[in-house]
């Protein structure tokens, strides 16, 4: 079988090395297309794969139909955002992610980033410690209880909102349970963001949760851009200038959150959040096995379109 690692933003060189050795020991072919600039290129690469391992690179319905020999397309990552599932279906393509391998990654990053905004960007100037205060996590999943564990190392008080969890699930692992949203917003002085983005919460951060977050409060981003309502979050920012807003991935209006807000306001200039070489390694090696073994076995374990 031919297994194609189609990846605009690519793995590091080590975990390339890895998925090669897993899918040829397997006794399949390994392609590689990376820092694609057209999606032509993609289709091309893609014509003849019997499987796809990708990033955040958008599998459509464009690039099914191209994709004849297509049986299995793992995203090597968590978020799946990127998947068309309704079209992988009607193609008989197994789509899969690997979720928690770069999870440790994502979470660092959101530690660093509350650091490197309450340091003022490392302008010279006064800044504040995470000792002390409270982060509030929406949603608390593989990335979410890892934030919650850093962040208690760092001495703060650990709030989290998940209405999918048992608020004993919750409270097990040290943390507070928010009974609410808008509660989550009203105690934190940091909000860390951990939800998918889906029909449901595209949208969903707006003007009515954040401005209800207390002086000086951060909204940190290592989600998806999408789940912002960035208008509104425009407007509270502007009628309350004691907040901020950090983000893994610029928000579509990134020109004008920087000119309104400054130093209030930081994006990263690309995802950054699985950009180490660990949560390349662990997200692609587990994509390369789960190919190998749905080629040898049929399992599905972590098939999403089901
Ligand atoms: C994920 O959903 O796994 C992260 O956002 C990482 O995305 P990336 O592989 O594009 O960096």
């Amino acid at each position: 079988m031919k297994v194609l690692i189609a990846t605009e933003k690519p793995f590091a060189a080590a975990a390339v090395n890895g998925i090669k050795a897993i899918v040829e020991g397997a006794g399949h072919t390994l392609a590689l297309l990376e820092k694609y600039t057209s999606v032509d290129q993609f289709y091309a690469a893609v014509a003849d794969a019997d499987a796809l391992i990708v990033r955040s690179d958008k599998v459509t319905a464009e690039v099914l139909a191209v994709a004849k020999n297509l049986k299995i397309v793992v995203r090597a990552g968590a978020g799946f955002d990127n998947l068309d599932l309704a079209a992988c279906t009607a193609h008989n393509v197994v789509a899969m992610n690997t979720p928690g391998q770069n999870s440790n990654a994502v979470a660092e990053l959101a530690l660093g980033l509350m650091i490197y905004m309450n340091r003022n960007q490392f302008t010279p100037g006064t800044g504040s410690e995470l000792k002390g205060k409270t982060i509030g996590i929406q949603a608390y999943g593989n990335v979410g209880r890892l934030v919650g564990n850093l962040a208690m190392g760092f001495g703060m008080k650990v709030l989290a909102f998940d209405p999918f969890l048992s608020n004993e699930m919750i409270e097990s692992t040290g943390a507070k349970v928010a009974a609410s949203l808008e509660e989550l917003y009203e105690k934190s002085d940091f909000v860390s963001l951990h939800i998918p983005a889906t029909p449901q919460t595209k949208g969903s951060i707006g003007y009515n949760l954040v401005s209800r977050m207390p002086k000086g409060a951060c909204l940190v981003n290592t989600a998806r851009k999408e789940v912002i309502n960035e208008d509104e979050l425009i407007k509270v920012l502007e009628d309350r200038p004691d907040l901020r807003y950090v983000a893994d991935v610029a928000p579509e209006k990134a020109a004008e959150f920087k000119e309104k807000f400054g130093n209030r306001f930081f994006a990263t200039p690309k995802k950054m959040g699985a950009e180490t070489a660990e949560a390349n390694i662990n997200a692609g090696l587990a994509a390369a096995n789960q190919i190998c073994d749905f080629f040898a076995t049929g399992n599905t374990k972590f098939q999403l379109n089901k």
